[in-house]
């Protein structure tokens, strides 16, 4: 594999995880956020994990070491001039994502591949951008993403196979093993995942269990791993409505029509686990209770 760096758009929940995983894998890294905030919040979490990850001996004193100092966090755009791929992870919204791929654009090397992480907005109207849409693809990582082994590759209609092939490679790389989507809302998993969230939010708002009912449902029923309510704050709840609202709108379908409960939740602040509060509560203990803001609903 030839790519030796990787320019990371937005240093938030996403774009954190796969700057770690890059670097935890020894290829250069860079953060790029227009939040110095975000950056600094970024830095200290990623050097939160690798240290719970060496004291529980996962990894030696070190690799961490050796992680973190192949991270660069930056502030300016135009940074990205010599990395080999560069991988959007801003907010889920396209006009804010077309804007950013016109900033890459400008400051990208030719053979650079470049590539979002969105979760449901289509690849090939994002690469329509580009003078050559060849270059661009979709690498879609999963929360959290150093822990998480799979990777979906979108190919947009006019992605190039050089471009699919490079995302390939960089996936596996990374530890992936890696599925190819083909362009439609959601791809393959939030196709199949998202509406399913979605009904958990009519559940919780027809009052059908309580939010530690339905979480235990999915846990002890299906042998999921988190409930669909605690896996929505892991996401977190703006993400949700926004992929939601692009299956509702490019499918049409009024099954996908997102829970009114999500839009509440977004217009309340109840953003999940990154705002302290979501369907639970999450204390400064670790611990998490159900929202009683939610719960009064009943
Ligand atoms: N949250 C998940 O579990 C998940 C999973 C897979 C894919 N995704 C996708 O990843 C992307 C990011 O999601 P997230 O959960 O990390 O969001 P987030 O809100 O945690 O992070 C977004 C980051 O983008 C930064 N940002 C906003 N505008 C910017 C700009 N103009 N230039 C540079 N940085 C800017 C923000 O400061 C923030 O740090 C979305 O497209 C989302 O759909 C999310």
């Amino acid at each position: 594999m030839n790519v030796k760096k990787v320019f990371v758009v937005g240093a938030g929940f996403m774009g954190s995880g796969i700057v770690e995983n890059v670097a935890a894998k020894g290829l250069q890294a860079v953060a790029y956020d227009i939040s110095q905030a975000q950056l600094d919040k970024s830095k200290k979490g990623i050097t939160k994990n690798l240290e719970r990850l060496a004291a529980k001996g996962k990894i030696q004193e070190s690799d961490k070491d050796a992680t973190l100092s192949r991270i660069e966090y930056v502030t300016d755009i135009s940074a990205c001039k010599d990395a080999d791929v560069v991988i959007e992870a801003v907010a889920e919204n396209k006009d804010l994502k077309i804007s950013i791929m016109r900033e890459i654009e400008k400051y990208a090397k030719e053979e650079a591949v470049i590539a979002s992480n969105t979760s449901s907005i289509s690849i090939t109207s994002l690469g329509s951008v580009f003078k050559n849409p060849e270059r661009f693809v979709g690498m879609h990582f999963f929360s959290p993403v150093p822990r998480m082994p799979l990777m979906e590759i979108v190919r947009g209609y006019q992605t190039g196979d050089e471009a699919l092939s490079i995302a390939k490679d960089l996936g596996e790389f990374l530890g992936k093993a890696c599925i190819i989507a083909k362009d439609e809302a959601g791809f393959i998993v939030n196709r199949m995942l998202l509406p399913m969230l979605n009904e958990a939010c009519f559940l919780v708002e027809r009052g059908i269990g309580t939010i530690e009912e339905i979480d235990t449902g999915c846990k002890m029923g299906l042998n999921h791993p988190m409930g669909p309510l605690e896996l929505m704050d892991m996401i977190g709840i703006d993400v949700e409505l926004a992929v939601m609202e692009v299956l509702h709108e490019e499918i049409g379908d009024p099954k996908y029509r997102p829970a009114v409960s999500l839009r509440r939740m977004v217009d309340s602040g109840f953003l999940g686990k990154k705002a302290g509060i979501g369907f639970y509560v999450y204390h400064e203990d670790g611990t998490k209770t159900p929202n009683p803001k939610l719960l009064k609903l009943r």
